[in-house]
C-alpha cells in the first residue's frame, strides 16, 4: 500500500464563547509545521456584552446553530469535502461544561456517522500549540499561557511532556483585564479595550500591587489589583477620560510587570531554548513588546502566535492534535466525555 501523502483533520472548539472549526493538513511524519487551510470563527462578545461577561446557558444554545454551518465554513474555505478527513480533533476541556457539550457531541456524533476517528484535546495544550504556526521550536521551551481562565508557566521538554512551572492562586490575567475594564464601564470583553484605553494614559499615574513579584516561586496573583483599581475608581467622583485612561494604562502596565517578573525568574532557573507566548491575553501589544525585549535580553528564540491564533479558535485544536499524532502520543475515542476540569499533563 502506498505510504499516505498527508494527514486531514477537522478541528472544533466551542469552550467557552467562540464557535470555530479548521481544516489543518501536514505529513504524518516530516518535521516540517503543518498548514492551517481555514481557521473559522463565530464570536458571541456582542451577545455577552449585554451581560457584562459569558453566561454559560447563554454560550451554549449560541453554539448549537452555529456549529454546523461553521464546520462546513471550515471545509469550503480549505476546498476540502468531509470525506476526505482522516481525523475530527475537539476540546475536551478545560472550559464550560455546556459550552464544551456542544463541541464534543457534534464531533462525536460526525465520527459515528462518518466513520472517523476523534481526538480528544486538551485547550491549554492548543494555546501551546499556537505557537507552532510559523516558528521552528527548540526544546526545551518554556510557555507563558494566559487567557480570560488561566495563567500558567509551563515547561515543555518535548512534544507532548508538559511540566507546570507555576499558576496563578486566584484570578488570571485576562480576568484582572476584564475585571477591571468593567470597573471603568469598558464593554466586554474588556482586555482588547482596556489595553486600547490604555495609550491615552500613563502607567505611571498609579502605583497598583504586583503582589507576588518579590516571592520567590512562579505563582501568580491578580485578585489584589482588581481591588486595587475599585478603590481607585470610587474615589473619585467623576472619572474624567484622562483618569480612565490612567487608571488603564497603570492596570495593563501592572499585569504585564508581574507577568514578566515570573517569565523572568523561570528563564533563569530552568535555562530554555525558546520560550514562547499563548492564550488570549498574548494578542496585547505591551506584552508582545515586552515578552521579546526579555527573549533579546536573555538571547533565546521566541515564538508569538499572531493575534487571531492567541484567542480562542479551532487552528490550535488540529495544531495540538497533529503533533499528538504525529509522535503517537494519542488514541482515537469515540466515547470520551467533555471535562469542564481537564488538567495538562
Ligand atoms: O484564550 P482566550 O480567547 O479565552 C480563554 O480561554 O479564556 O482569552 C480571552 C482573554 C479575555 O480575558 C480577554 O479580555 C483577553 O483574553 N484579551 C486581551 C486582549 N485581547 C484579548 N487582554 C489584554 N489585551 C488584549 N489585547
Ligand atoms: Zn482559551
Amino acid at each position: 500500500m502506498a505510504a499516505k501523502k498527508s494527514l486531514k483533520i477537522l478541528a472544533i472548539e466551542t469552550s467557552c464563547d467562540e464557535t470555530a472549526a479548521a481544516v489543518i493538513e501536514g505529513s504524518p511524519r516530516s518535521e516540517g509545521n503543518p498548514r492551517i487551510k481555514s481557521n473559522a470563527l463565530a464570536s458571541q462578545a456582542k451577545i455577552h456584552g449585554l451581560f457584562g461577561g459569558v453566561v454559560p446557558e447563554v454560550a451554549a444554545r449560541n453554539h448549537v446553530p452555529a456549529i454546523i454551518p461553521l464546520i462546513e465554513l471550515a471545509l469550503s474555505q480549505a476546498k476540502v469535502k468531509l470525506k476526505e478527513i482522516d481525523y475530527i480533533a475537539v476540546t475536551q476541556g478545560p472550559g464550560l461544561i455546556t459550552s464544551l457539550m456542544v463541541g464534543v457531541e457534534t464531533a462525536r456524533t460526525l465520527g459515528l456517522v462518518l466513520r472517523k476517528p476523534v481526538l480528544p484535546i486538551n485547550h491549554l495544550e492548543a494555546h501551546i500549540y499556537a505557537s507552532f504556526v510559523e516558528k521552528k521550536i527548540r526544546f526545551p521551551a518554556l510557555i507563558l499561557t494566559v487567557s480570560g481562565g488561566h495563567t500558567m508557566l509551563v515547561l515543555m521538554k518535548a512534544h507532548g511532556n508538559f511540566k507546570i512551572l507555576g499558576e496563578t492562586l486566584d484570578d488570571a490575567a485576562g480576568e484582572a483585564f476584564d475585571k477591571s475594564a468593567r470597573l471603568l464601564g469598558l464593554s466586554y470583553p474588556g482586555g482588547a479595550n482596556l489595553s486600547k484605553l490604555a495609550r491615552n494614559g500613563s502607567p505611571l499615574a498609579f502605583d497598583f500591587p504586583r503582589p507576588m513579584i518579590k516571592k520567590d516561586n512562579l505563582s501568580f496573583s491578580f485578585s489584589g489589583l482588581k481591588t486595587a483599581v475599585f478603590y481607585e475608581v470610587i474615589k473619585h467622583k467623576k472619572l474624567t477620560a484622562k483618569l480612565k485612561a490612567d487608571i488603564a494604562a497603570s492596570t495593563q502596565q501592572a499585569i504585564v510587570e508581574s507577568l514578566l517578573a515570573k517569565l523572568n525568574k523561570a528563564i533563569k532557573k530552568f535555562r530554555p531554548k525558546t520560550i514562547m507566548l499563548g492564550g488570549g491575553v498574548a494578542a496585547n501589544k505591551l506584552l508582545r513588546k515586552e515578552f521579546v525585549k526579555s527573549a533579546k535580553n536573555h538571547k533565546i528564540r521566541y515564538s508569538i502566535p499572531k493575534p487571531e491564533y492567541c484567542t480562542d479558535n479551532a487552528a490550535m485544536i488540529g495544531l495540538a492534535a497533529y503533533y499528538r499524532l504525529r509522535n503517537k502520543k494519542i488514541k482515537a475515542d469515540n466515547r470520551f466525555d467533555a471535562d469542564p476540569q481537564l488538567v495538562l499533563k
